[in-house]
């Protein structure tokens, strides 16, 4: 019986499919990495036709793992790194540029442009969208390639490009490609592009205008929960249908069950991203967070979320790996910090594409302050994990800010949070509990829920929220003064790397 649901989930490092059963359980994993392609300092690209390949080894090697065929899965939902943008020819398949990675920060020159414009700075536009004006998000990227592509603008304007992030692409190939692909994205994602108006979750022509961007270009803006089209995949998905899209992010609240105001998950991934819902309600901050569209199922209003986006702190690992040389393998960080019994007084701001929530300063640069003979390796890499838990008390103090409300506990996810130590320091830093469940593989079940939700897999939403079970609660263990003390040098070390301006 067709009770199995597939999510794909196409991350910045990986892309991953995972099986689950209809009691939520995990059947089947497949997983591969692909390139990360620094052309220039501050530019990173992936090929979109790896990303493609990969997508299609996964699914085969999860579902042949699983034992599962096409005719045992109810529905294939997806889930993606959002913001990064990928532009192709709609009638060979064939995109006209490396995708350009949310991480990636060449277009700040056409930013600070648009935000001279008329005086409104870098928040012109954060009233309809939600957004500052930032290279993270997806408009500047679309009009760079088609700047500095030949041709491109003229094939734009004929019709012939389409524009999608990935969730749009993966979907596109799985409904057939260049052979009829249908041109979907959800509002989810639509909400990161900063061309998307947050009351009628639909492109803003004005917008679009602004950045020269042909509206023939955007993919149709749909719900998170809905069926968009049927897999052509031949043979091990074919005829499935595709029922749920939903940013990585606000995939892994669905997952968290974080369905109502007030609920809230931080996702320890590449980046760091914390997101509270605020219900039906638009909620505006004034205190660095950016508001974003948490879900939408078909026919019901949006929910919508707050959230704090930090743009380093898993890769700042892998760069003590690849870069350093400090660490093997990515796991090996916790074993080196935990040599040491604190920081050694070092501490590391990883601002490597300037520092986003709360602080939005494109211009801030990486410090790794605080240093004496006495550091060594070990110490870095314990300021390395620290800089994870100080960055996330950095949004949890705006959304406090802004809600007028403290949290009672922090619900995590992401593989970061598999670290005792780290998890322990957030919760010491932060002064709550920080729970992790028994699934920590949010993000692919956040896609599955939407998926299995609009195909009858599974009934309601309560009927998602018993699935959730609390594995470990790490409880603050450090004492008031000695928290805040900490937490002060780190603001410290942030003003320096706020101060190193060329
Ligand atoms: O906004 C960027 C975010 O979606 C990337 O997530 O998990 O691929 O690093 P991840």
């Amino acid at each position: 019986m067709a009770d199995h649901v597939l999510a794909i989930d196409q991350g910045t490092t990986s892309t991953r499919a995972i099986v689950f059963d209809a009691t939520a359980t995990i059947v089947g994993v497949a997983q591969r990495e692909h390139e990360q392609i620094f052309p220039r300092a501050g530019w990173v690209e992936h090929d979109p036709v790896e990303i493609w390949t990969s997508t299609e080894w996964v699914i085969s090697a999860c579902l042949s793992r699983a034992g599962i065929e096409a005719s045992d899965i109810a529905a294939v939902g997806v889930t993606n790194q959002r913001e990064t943008a990928i532009v192709w020819d709609r009638r060979t398949g064939r995109p006209v540029h490396n995708a350009i990675v949310w991480q990636d920060t060449r277009t700040q020159p056409r930013l600070d442009e648009i935000a001279a414009a008329d005086g409104a700075g870098t928040f012109r536009f954060a009233e309809e969208t939600g957004l500052p004006l930032a290279t993270y998000f997806s408009a500047s990227k679309i009009a760079w390639i088609l700047d500095h592509v030949p041709g491109a603008r003229a094939a734009a304007a004929r019709g012939d490009l389409l524009f999608g992030t990935p969730d749009t692409w993966v979907v596109w190939n799985l409904t057939g490609g260049a052979r009829g692909g249908i041109h979907v994205t959800d509002v989810t994602n639509a909400s990161r592009t900063l061309l998307m108006d947050l009351v009628t979750l639909d492109w803003s022509d004005d917008l679009l205008e602004v950045w020269g961007i042909p509206r023939a270009m955007m993919p149709q803006v749909r719900s998170s929960s809905e069926v968009v089209g049927t897999s052509q995949l031949p043979d091990v998905l074919h005829g499935v249908p595709i029922a749920g899209i939903l940013g990585d992010q606000q995939a892994a609240a669905f997952g968290q069950a974080a369905f109502h105001a007030g609920e809230s998950k931080n996702t320890y991934g590449t980046g760091n991203f914390l997101l509270v819902n605020t219900g039906t309600d638009i909620v505006r901050s004034d205190s660095g967070l950016i508001t974003t569209v948490a879900y939408r199922r078909e026919g019901e209003a949006a929910h919508y979320a707050l959230e704090g986006s930090i743009a380093v702190t898993g890769s700042l690992v892998q760069w003590l790996r690849d870069n350093l040389g400090i660490i093997q393998r990515s796991e090996d960080v916790e074993t080196l910090a935990a040599t040491v019994d604190d920081n050694g007084g070092a501490y590391f701001v990883p601002a490597f594409s300037g520092l986003f929530a709360p602080y939005w300063r494109p211009d801030a640069r990486g410090a790794l302050v605080g240093l004496t003979r006495y550091v060594n390796k070990a110490h870095i890499a314990r300021a390395a994990l620290e800089s994870t838990a100080f960055q996330t008390r950095d949004v949890i103090d705006a959304v406090v800010a802004d809600t007028g409300r403290a949290l009672d506990e922090l619900r995590v996810d992401g593989g970061m949070t598999r670290d005792d130590l780290l998890m322990q320091f957030q919760a010491d830093i932060l002064g709550i509990p920080v729970v992790r469940p028994k699934v920590v593989e949010t993000t692919a079940l956040g896609a599955a829920y939407a998926a299995g939700l609009a195909t009858g897999v599974w009934g309601d939403l309560d009927e998602l929220r018993a699935h959730w079970r609390e594995d470990v609660r790490f409880e603050p263990r450090m004492p008031d003064d000695e928290r805040e003390r900490r937490y002060r040098m780190w603001r410290k070390a942030v003003s320096k790397s706020l101060d190193w301006v060329d």
